[in-house]
């Protein structure tokens, strides 16, 4: 009997409606052999995926009460010359037979007739010019209108084809985000235990470690203020590392890094081509830290046109890519950080003041190394231990003298510098006791040679920090870079190494590299 075309538009649409709402190999299967046994009375139905790389065929998926059940989907099986899937995969045609006794010598076929099947057609799935499988429908009566059932499943193939092929995408997709959330948790639990280090035994300290562990199970936005190295950096993972927010990322944007006009596509991410150089589509930071914790660093930094952007976003926890329209909506809490007086930078007009107090719910300052010289010693045993550890090298041994020598320096480096100097130590002194001299040679000397202490502490912080830059350019020849470089020395990246040199009008033309 003839078709009505009404019933294969329906059989179509239904197959249509299949792809878009099945999320399983199983509920696509059962959908497409329900579809197909309204216009073909088959008794036996199959998908076969085909593997190229090792020409293999697996069965799709079995449903309930759609044979041959009982089958396994996940082992593949050689395809054997004889087979018909084969047949069909070879040549890309479909293939019908009427009486599968008259081709008993073919593997599949001699097993077809053993389970009482007098017919089959097998058709290829194709999805851009390649084979991705083949649909099988098998009968124990021959249907009259085998031919035309054929071309109307030749027609209906496309659109299994574009199921499919969507199907195993999608769990492609899902395999590689489970693998990702897998990798990312592992990550996460590396950058916590590698983070987690953080000495102190000063009542400042202490003070400053309890309000970060009330901080952090809050979500207010925080700012952290302190001079250079004195670890802010430290301070602001801390937080993010023991707040409920610790399973998502902690992404950190250097403020003082960005040229004004690429700062919104680095924050809100762009769309492809939306500007010259943008290639691709990119996420942008706050978008990354969804769920987590933005660290908007050296905020002091941010000209003045990208602080009012800032602000709306804060105001609104929504965003848009740049060249993008649609509204980005992404749960993130903000910590910020700067060594600049944010409030003579409101009185100086470089900084807005409501964006200031959206920023600093939570204000929290760490106070500079020589404010809290009980941190000191500390903080040398720790780290001569760790880097003794590393480095494979004899712990560092201080004769009393050496330490006072310690205590007395003004670090105006803090933390930072302190660390840098118990490496070069590790490094150089081989296990031996240094001595006050030893320390002295290896802190900067012309602090104490062109000036005496007291002299140090009337100098500006800017002035402390060109002379502490210029010594690490002496000293590195001249380079900023690379692993002999300035950066490396001072223990910040190059960026900012060559920003604060612009700032603090030091020229560059001793640099050669
Ligand atoms: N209390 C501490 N215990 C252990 N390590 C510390 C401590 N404070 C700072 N550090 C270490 O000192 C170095 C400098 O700290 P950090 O980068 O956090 O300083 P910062 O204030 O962000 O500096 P900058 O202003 O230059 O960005 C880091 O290696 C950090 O791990
Ligand atoms: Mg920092």
């Amino acid at each position: 009997m003839p078709w009505q075309s009404q019933q294969k538009y329906e059989c179509l649409l239904n197959i249509n409606n299949a792809i878009i709402t099945r999320k399983t190999r199983e509920g696509l299967f059962e959908a497409i052999a329900t579809q197909l046994r309204e216009v073909c009375l088959y008794d036996r139905c199959s998908i076969q995926l085909y593997d190229p790389m090792d020409s293999s065929i697996t069965y799709f998926a079995t449903a309930k009460g759609i044979k041959p059940n009982g089958i396994s989907c996940e082992t593949s099986r050689p395809l054997s010359a004889g087979a018909v899937a084969n047949m069909v995969i070879e040549s890309g045609k479909p293939i019908i037979i009427k009486d599968l006794s008259s081709v008993a010598h073919w593997t599949s076929a001699d097993s077809m007739l053993m389970a009482g099947l007098t017919s089959t057609m097998a058709l290829p799935l194709i999805i851009r010019d390649k084979i991705i499988g083949s649909l099988h429908c098998s009968f124990k009566k021959c249907p009259e209108n085998i031919m035309e059932l054929g071309g109307f499943l030749e027609d209906l193939c496309k659109q299994i084809s574009i199921a499919i092929d969507n199907m195993l995408s999608y769990e492609k997709l899902r395999n590689i985000n489970e693998a990702l959330e897998k990798q990312k948790g592992f990550v996460l639990e590396k950058i916590n235990k590698a983070t987690e280090a953080f000495y102190f035994t000063s009542r400042k300290m202490t003070k400053l470690k309890n309000d970060m562990d009330l901080v952090a199970e809050s979500n207010a936005p925080v700012l952290i203020v302190g001079e250079t190295g004195t670890g802010k950096d430290l301070v602001a993972r801390y937080i993010h590392n023991h707040s409920p927010r610790n399973q998502n990322l902690f992404v950190k944007v250097n403020c003082a890094s960005l040229a004004s006009s690429l700062i919104e596509s680095e924050f809100f991410g762009h769309a492809k081509g939306s500007f010259t150089g943008a290639t691709v589509k990119r996420i942008g930071r706050f978008e990354m830290a969804n769920g987590g914790t933005i660290f908007l660093d050296e905020i002091g930094e941010l000209p003045l046109q990208n602080q009012a952007k800032l602000l709306q976003v804060l105001e609104d926890k929504a965003f848009e890519r740049v060249g993008e329209s649609t509204p980005i909506s992404a749960d993130f809490r903000i910590i910020s950080a700067t060594n600049q007086n944010l409030t003579k930078n409101i009185r100086a007009g470089k900084f807005r003041r409501d964006l200031f107090y959206r920023i600093n719910t939570i204000l929290l300052e760490i106070p500079p190394l020589r404010e809290r010289v009980e941190d000191i010693e500390l903080l040398v045993r720790c780290f001569s231990s760790n880097f003794a550890k590393i480095m494979q090298r004899p712990e560092a041994q201080y004769s009393s003298s050496a330490i006072d020598a310690l205590l007395q320096y003004q670090w105006p480096g803090n933390v930072r510098e302190l660390q840098n100097a118990v490496e070069k130590i590790t490094i150089l002194s081989n296990g031996q006791k240094l001595t006050e001299a030893d320390i002295e040679r290896l802190l900067h000397p012309f602090d104490f040679e062109e000036s005496p202490a007291q002299e140090i502490q009337f100098l500006t912080r800017d002035e402390m920090e060109k002379r502490h830059i210029k010594e690490a350019l002496e000293r590195c020849g001249g380079h900023t870079g690379g692993k002999r470089g300035a950066s490396q020395l001072l223990g910040i990246p190059r960026s900012t190494l060559q920003y604060r040199m612009k700032k603090l009008g030091i020229s560059p033309c001793s640099e050669t590299h």
